[in-house]
């Protein structure tokens, strides 16, 4: 499983970040699944070096961090932007015109569903109802909701992503 993950390093601040989430926990009783949790949290998903980061902090082999990984549906075994915008596909969206504006984010953007720009700032994602269908069509980037995004609200909306560091 290892082998199918990305290759990435990570930061001297997300390297920082890892030490750190592994100290708080290792000594919690099968601190490997709390570890994973907090780290997709923080990185929205693993890669083969950050597993290994783990592996060696908590002198486990990297194999039963990697399984532990790879046995939850719930963990993402994908590296993601650092922010995820999940664009809602339901049919009430869909009735709103919600793939021209999912075709705005992709252009603007340069990446198709499932993609991450190279500079790991933006995954896109598509989803189910958000909720919000009475304002359709919704868009959600991390925890921060959109609704009525027209394509030509794209730009505006990433343009403030794009100044944050
Ligand atoms: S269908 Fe899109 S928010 Fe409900």
């Amino acid at each position: 499983m290892l082998e199918e993950l990305e290759r990435y390093e990570g930061t001297d601040e997300q390297i920082a970040r890892i030490h750190k989430i592994v100290s708080d926990k290792r000594d919690m009783k099968g601190a490997v699944l709390p570890i994973l949790i907090e780290l997709q949290s923080v990185f929205s998903g693993f890669s083969a070096d950050m597993l290994k980061l783990v592996s060696d902090d908590l002198k486990l082999p990297v194999s039963h961090i990697a399984g532990t990984a790879s046995y939850y549906s719930f963990f993402s075994t994908k590296c993601r932007g650092k922010y995820i915008i999940r664009m809602c596909k339901s049919a009430p969206c869909h009735m709103k015109n919600a793939a021209e504006t999912l075709k705005a984010f992709q252009n603007v953007l340069g990446i198709t569903v499932g993609e991450t720009t190279a500079d790991g700032r933006f995954t896109l994602e598509t989803t189910g109802c958000l909720g919000l269908c009475t304002q359709a069509p919704a868009v959600m980037i991390n925890n921060q909701v959109y609704t009525s995004v027209k394509p030509e609200d794209v730009e505006t909306i990433l343009e403030n992503y794009k100044q944050v560091q």
